[in-house]
């Protein structure tokens, strides 16, 4: 007899872990395997969450975040769009995956299910299964040999039944660095209201993008759309381990959002806000900075793929992933496996990517590029030889 739910008892153990766990502690491996960067947070912000605690910014806050901050992202977010965000639409209430889990929430009960466009960062769809919600995939095509990433919206469209509640996406994508278009979101858009289904849109890249910008959902959604925009300070700020980031909601949701961001966390921690609030309002350089080292990595993957015949790529439009596939390989656990003991250059399985089943994503592996030149040059080097 077990009280614990089945949806609980039968999570997958994440691919990207697996294989990590044989590197833990492990001094001589390059780690490309995660998703983030290898800077540590800029000073200007790290001082300014030491000024709030040495102020004694220690108590509880408004759970949906201190106003002070969403106003300052209401108006980035109204920049970023190109249209006006009003402040009661913004809730602070812990990181992205806190706001993936509060939008899951809003919109799931256990038997319905949420269409991810894939292949996905598996915490999104694991957090599907864990409110007890089936994650429905459908795959993009395309992706190596230089082919594009495309999205079939008929196969998209025909996936949602009566149970589908939500549409999930992340544009910027991770692993793939596929962009959505407007066009693509003004299609599902219209499917969406048309069928009550709400979409989840993580936007957690869209400041990390190479040639053209990654269109913000929030930018067509009317207020009254139920669609939430989520966005993280982790990435384009370099503040992982904060876990502070927000949530554009429908009108009308504030004080459920309240509600919901008290029973889930209680807020984002109060002191890291007030770095939040520094990086948001003075950190534009850092991110240009930042995105800078992203493109230069991006260039030393393009050079490497190039002098390689067995790997091969659709070069990413933004994040700091390359989703590289390998020629013959069709284990991407034990390929990376391999790599991580005999080459010492940690990566991620893209197998992790999707459904347990899905041999297109066992053809792929994904690096993170944010990275110090010289190591992931010597890191491309020891797959090279490995390959
Ligand atoms: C697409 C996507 N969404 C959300 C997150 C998590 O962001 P946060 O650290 O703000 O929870 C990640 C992290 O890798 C991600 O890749």
């Amino acid at each position: 007899m077990t009280a614990i739910r089945p949806a609980i008892l039968n999570l997958e153990r994440n691919g990207i872990g697996e294989v990590a766990f044989l590197g833990l502690g492990r001094t001589d491996i390059i780690p490309l395997w995660f998703g983030e960067g290898d800077i540590v947070t800029p000073d200007f912000i790290r001082d300014a969450a030491k000024r709030a605690l040495d102020q004694g910014k220690t108590f509880y806050t408004f759970t949906r975040g201190l106003t002070e901050l969403r106003e300052a992202i209401a108006k980035w977010a109204s920049n970023q769009s190109g249209r006006k965000i009003d402040l009661d639409r913004v809730t602070v209430p812990g990181a992205a995956m806190m706001g993936v889990n509060i939008a899951l929430q809003c919109v799931c009960e256990p038997g319905d299910n949420v269409i991810v466009i894939s292949p996905m960062w598996p915490n999104i769809f694991q957090a599907v299964r864990g409110i007890g919600a089936e994650p429905r995939f459908v795959r993009l095509n395309g992706g190596s040999n230089g082919e594009p990433w495309t999205l079939d919206l008929d196969r998209l469209f025909a996936a949602a039944d009566k149970r589908t509640k939500a549409i999930f996406w992340a544009s910027p994508s991770n692993p793939t660095g596929w962009i959505m278009s407007e066009r693509e979101q003004r299609a599902i858009l219209d499917f969406t209201r048309k069928r009550g289904i709400a979409i989840i849109s993580d936007e957690v890249y869209t400041p990390i993008v190479y040639d053209t910008p990654a269109p913000s959902l929030a930018a067509i959604a009317e207020p009254e759309d139920e669609v939430f925009v989520i966005n993280s300070f982790s990435k384009a700020w370099a503040m992982t381990g904060w876990r502070v980031g927000w949530l554009i909601h429908p009108k009308g949701l504030d004080s459920q959002m309240a509600e919901m961001a008290a029973y889930n966390n209680t807020g984002s921690a109060v002191f890291a806000q007030y770095g939040a609030l520094e990086a948001i309002t003075k950190g534009d350089a850092f991110v240009k900075w930042q995105l800078d080292r992203c493109r230069n990595g991006l260039a030393i993957v393009e050079k490497f793929i190039e002098s390689q015949n067995r790997i091969s790529w659709s070069k990413p439009a933004g994040a700091f992933y390359g989703f590289l596939a390998v020629e013959g390989m069709t284990d991407s656990i034990a390929f990376a496996k391999r790599l991580l003991l005999e080459a010492k250059v940690g990566v991620a399985p893209g197998i992790a990517f999707g459904p347990k089943d899905d041999r297109d994503n066992d053809r792929f592996i994904r690096i993170c590029f944010a990275q110090d030149p010289t190591r992931l040059s010597d890191a491309l080097d020891r797959i090279a030889k490995h390959i």
